[in-house]
């Protein structure tokens, strides 16, 4: 399907000072920075208050950036920073095209993008496609019982009878004085935008070419062509499967965003595209770049971090299968087409330091985020071990979501040196723990996790082997390990990864493989001796090596 009609940039294509662009490799469609990106992840209110009002801004993490740099880090993504009554944290945007006065201003987000190319960070934005805020002017407009351009931005099911029968969509009634019922996405208060229907079944159904599906749809490319013209350098798409409504295998969602897709890297090539979606399989047929494998979706996620028989705990016996099998069969799937992210923790879930690990437990798993295939990121305070807050009130939306979303522990001075605001200001309250973690502390301490990270980092950046699409082979696993052990490979450089989350001392036995000297690369708790013609690894309790061999 063929999507009409003219869209335009402002501002340039080529922005001044963004990172230098390489050629593409042709069997691959996603731009070749992200080969060796680490991305990290921060929720603007939380991360540092430059003004002192007690909400962190774009301006707080513009003083930031030399941190960043300083960690190593390629590309950040940011929550939605856009015009918003902020009832789900943003991601009910009232104004695609202006930043929230609390945050800055438009000019402060262009400032940041520069400021970041000069320390060769990009910077994504966070691009809710799906739905609005029912303070969005369109959605006022569309309202409205007299029909107007905004009518069909948005789905409004008929009021007759059986309308809404049998249909897997929220409806929301009453709302106005338009008769009939919108479709929510998620919260009620987030009408869905019209992009049409696979295959409509009712009168108020529109096919996904019916005008107002088309229009919603140049919309969204403008909003995407205006950021980039301004220098951002790509988004993470919220909700990236949820556009055309009951669209059995995403099929029409998938051409959807290859169309979109399209149009955007013919003027902006290096563009990241990335979705919450989910699932790698189809959301990198969508044109996209990145996609998650996290708390929904294909699964193994919450095999790996979150279940209380997860992989990386110390006790409740989790084996790496449980995720093994599901990303190696998505890894299959997207092969050199895209690439597939396992996020140390995102503002929707959990972070990992909660119940009960420590940053002992937090190293292995960076061991294992930073050596593992595709693309690593980071959310902000994962890599001190900040912790998820219990007990804390929901805050615009977050419900247990909030105790992920507390403000960054920059010192240990007052308010952690995130804002000078009086504490009850505070956009959320500060971890209360009395050792809670801080960049000052932890970067002067060599042995601290965020050094550990770092460190991870570095040895990423200049080995091949551990980026994006060195190969990866994982070792035998045997029912009842819990360890695990996999290589990596590019060219000559081989590196060879072992991990003991659990409690447990244990033995690792490999043949045919040999450390190339004594010294690992990175190692806690992990002592190898050559044994014939391979290796044994004395696995100290939650230990980790990274060797070459
Ligand atoms: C996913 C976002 O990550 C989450 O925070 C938000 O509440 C929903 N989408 C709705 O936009
Ligand atoms: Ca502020």
């Amino acid at each position: 399907m063929v999507c009409t009609g003219r869209v335009y940039a402002v501002g340039t294509g080529e922005h001044r000072g963004r990172p230098p662009r390489r050629q593409a490799d042709a069997r691959r469609h996603y731009p070749d920075w992200l080969d060796r990106a680490v991305f990290y992840q921060v929720y603007p209110p939380s991360f540092r208050d430059h003004n002192g009002d007690g909400i962190g801004d774009i301006p707080g993490i513009i003083q930031s950036l030399d941190y960043l740099q300083w960690l190593g880090i390629d590309a950040l993504w940011l929550n939605p920073c856009f015009v918003s009554p902020f009832r789900d944290g943003g991601y009910d945007v009232a104004d695609y095209y202006r930043i929230a006065p609390r945050y800055g201003t438009n000019r402060d987000l262009y400032r940041l993008c520069r400021e970041a190319h000069r320390r060769q960070i990009r910077v994504c934005l966070d691009l809710v496609a799906g739905h609005t805020s029912t303070d969005h002017p369109w959605f006022k407009a569309s309202c409205q019982p007299r029909r107007n351009k905004y009518s069909d931005r948005y789905i409004w099911a008929s009021s007759g009878p059986n309308a809404e029968a049998g249909m897997p969509l929220s409806f929301v009634r009453g709302h106005a004085e338009r008769d009939g019922s919108y479709v929510a996405n998620f919260f009620y208060f987030q009408p869905a935008l019209n992009y049409g229907f696979a295959k409509p079944t009712q009168s108020w159904q529109q096919p996904i070419d019916a005008p107002g599906p088309l229009e919603t749809r140049r919309e969204l490319v403008k909003i995407m062509l205006y950021w980039l013209g301004h220098g951002v350098d790509g988004f993470r798409v919220d909700m990236a499967s949820s556009l055309v409504k009951m669209d059995p295998g995403h099929r029409e969602t998938i051409e959807l965003w290859r169309d979109i897709g399209q149009r955007v890297r013919a003027m902006f090539p290096d563009m990241a595209l990335i979705a919450e979606w989910g699932n790698p399989e189809e959301s990198i047929a969508a044109g996209f770049d990145i996609d998650f494998m996290f708390h929904f979706g294909v699964g193994g996620y919450p095999d790996l971090m979150l279940n209380d028989d997860c992989f990386f705990r110390r006790h409740g016996g989790g084996k790496i299968r449980a995720f093994l099998e599901p990303y190696l069969e998505q890894a299959a799937k997207t092969n050199h087409k895209g690439l597939i992210s396992i996020p140390s923790a995102n503002h929707d879930i959990k972070r990992p330091c909660a119940d009960g690990r420590t940053a002992k437990d937090l190293k292995v798993i960076f061991t294992f985020l930073l050596t593992w295939p595709g693309v690593p990121f980071i959310y902000y305070g994962d890599e001190i071990g900040m912790r998820y807050v219990s007990g804390l009130a929901s805050k615009e939306g977050g419900y247990g979501r909030t105790g992920t979303r507390t403000p960054m522990q920059w010192d240990d001075g007052p308010n952690a040196g995130f804002s000078d605001a009086a504490k009850d200001q505070l956009y959320l309250p500060l971890d209360p723990h009395r050792n809670r973690p801080d960049v000052q502390k932890q970067a002067s301490d060599a042995s601290s996790l965020l050094n550990h990270v770092r460190g991870l980092i570095a040895l990423r950046r200049r080995s091949p082997a551990l980026q994006a699409i060195g190969t990866l082979m994982p070792l035998q696993v045997n029912d009842n390990d819990r360890h695990f052990a996999y290589m990596r490979q590019s060219g000559n450089e081989r590196f060879l990864i072992v991990l003991n989350p659990s409690a447990e001392p244990c033995l690792v036995r490999l043949n045919g493989i040999r450390p190339a000297g004594t010294s690992p690369q990175i190692c806690h708790g992990a002592q190898a001796r050559v044994e014939g013609d391979g290796v044994q690894i004395r696995m100290a309790g939650v230990s980790y090596g990274v060797f070459k061999v």
